[in-house]
């Protein structure tokens, strides 16, 4: 490599813009820091006409990414269009082919496609790196593949999608509403512009697969993620949840069990003086359990202009000090086919639903679960509406399959006026 280090872009929205920025107002320290000019020669989108804040005038111009990929004066491609496959899978597996190092922010395409582009990448010797596509501006592949790399690592927890916790904190700091706040985030452009990659949990599920397959040593497994979206959770969940001393967010967990991997991405209820309870806006946090290390917390801004160019940015410096590494931190024809696993691991559960106001209906709910093994640590019923009664049930801990088995039982009493919802208590 020369050095002079050519990066192509495609994709000059916001992350893209501001990968441009940096380049050029930091021009000086990263040359120093790299010992290489880092210089941007040719750009793709799909206005060449749109004001994009940035000064364009110095790059060739593609219009299409897949070309802009193979150019001979382009060492670097850096996909920033987004979307799992179409121009950004095509133009990343061009570019790999005509052996350009990667730096990409799209969780959808390596999670989706992550163990093909790692062996493309590592056949032709060339590095594919994506720190900008998890939590956006925090290190956390990083700090995986590098700080933590002696680690055995035993668990990974996080919230990884800002937009869900800016939408569960303004419910609780504002009082509204999930609908009104879910307007609110979309007036702001908070929201994907398919919003149900956020709300749905897929986002933040992309973001934690890549990461398990990092810590785990395992193939990327975004199908046998669980998901469950914040679609259902009400303000009065909020408020409850606040009452008992909780917060409600948006967790991801994974763990290698001596059944499989566990990859869960779900609401659930976190102490609301713990580090993930603190947590306001739309801000990251991922949690580490390594057995030398302990226990490590991540936390900065999971998304935004600056932060995830910064990601981007670091991606790049490493390539242009000469840094290689293995795409998922072990060669990808080494990575394992590990199977997956439903989670079994017992904790207390929140359950929410309502009730016919009639005599004995509170016992067949009781009876229902009781059936299916769930003691009830506490239960609250108020704020009756009409014939309607409200029930909040707070559980021992009990396991997932023992869950749906009553709320399976609950819907069949035809007591509950409501769909019930359950979810987890979790003690971090
Ligand atoms: P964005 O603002 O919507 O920008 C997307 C850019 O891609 C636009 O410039 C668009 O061109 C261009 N583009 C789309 N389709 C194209 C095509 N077929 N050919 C050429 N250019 C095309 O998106 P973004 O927020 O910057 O996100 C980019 C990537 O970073 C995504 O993978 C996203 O998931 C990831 N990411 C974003 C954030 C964040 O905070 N925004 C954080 C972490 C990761 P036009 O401008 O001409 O329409
Ligand atoms: N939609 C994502 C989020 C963007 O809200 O976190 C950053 O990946």
């Amino acid at each position: 490599m020369s050095s002079t280090l050519r990066l192509g872009i495609a994709g000059l929205g916001t992350v893209g813009s501001g990968v441009i920025k940096i380049v050029q107002q930091n021009a000086a320290l990263l040359t120093a820091r790299s010992g290489c000019s880092i210089e941007i020669t040719a750009v793709s989108a799909r206005s060449r006409s749109k004001d994009r804040g940035v000064d364009l005038s110095g790059y060739a111009w593609e219009d299409d990414p897949t070309v802009l990929a193979q150019r001979d004066d382009v060492d670097v491609y850096v996909e920033l269009m987004g979307g799992e496959d179409g121009p950004a899978k095509a133009s990343v597996e061009a570019a790999l082919a005509a052996g350009k190092h990667v730096v990409t922010a799209n969780k959808a395409l390596l999670a989706h496609h992550g163990q093909a582009l790692a062996v493309a990448a590592e056949t032709k010797g060339v590095n594919l790196r994506f720190e900008a596509a998890v939590a956006g501006g925090i290190p956390v592949i990083k700090t995986l593949t590098e700080g933590l790399a002696a680690n055995k690592i035993t668990r990974i927890m996080g919230v990884m999608n800002g937009t869900c916790n800016y939408i569960l904190t303004r419910m609780e700091n504002a009082g509204l509403p999930y609908d009104v706040v879910f307007e609110e985030a979309n007036q702001l452009g908070y929201l994907e512009s398919d919003p149900n990659l956020d709300v749905g949990g897929i986002d933040a599920a992309h973001k934690l697969v890549l990461l398990s397959s990092i810590a785990y040593g395992t193939q990327v497994d975004f199908p046998s993620a669980q998901l469950q979206g914040i679609g259902e959770i009400s303000i009065d969940d909020i408020h409850a949840a606040s009452d008992m001393g909780y917060r409600i967010k948006l967790l991801g967990l994974s763990q290698m069990t001596g059944n499989g991997l566990e990859q869960t991405m779900q609401p659930c209820l976190v102490p609301y003086n713990s580090p993930l309870g603190q947590l306001e806006g739309g801000t990251n946090m991922v949690v580490i359990e390594g057995d030398s290390v302990g226990q490590i917390v991540l936390r900065g801004a999971g998304a935004g202009e600056g932060p995830t160019a910064s990601a981007v940015m670091g991606d790049v410096m490493d390539i242009a000090r000469g840094f290689t590494l293995p795409v998922f931190g072990i060669p990808a024809t080494q990575l394992v086919n590990t199977p997956s696993a439903q989670s079994k691991a017992p904790f207390a559960y929140y359950i929410r639903t309502s009730l016919r106001d009639a005599p004995g209906v509170l016992a067949n709910i009781a009876r229902a679960l009781g059936d299916a093994g769930i003691s009830i640590d506490r239960l609250r019923q108020q704020n009756h509406d009409g014939d309607s009664a409200p029930i909040l049930i707070v559980t021992h801990p009990c396991t997932p399959a023992e869950v749906e088995k009553a709320i399976k039982a609950i819907k069949a009493t035809g007591d509950a006026t409501s769909d019930p919802i359950a979810l987890k208590i979790v003690e971090v």
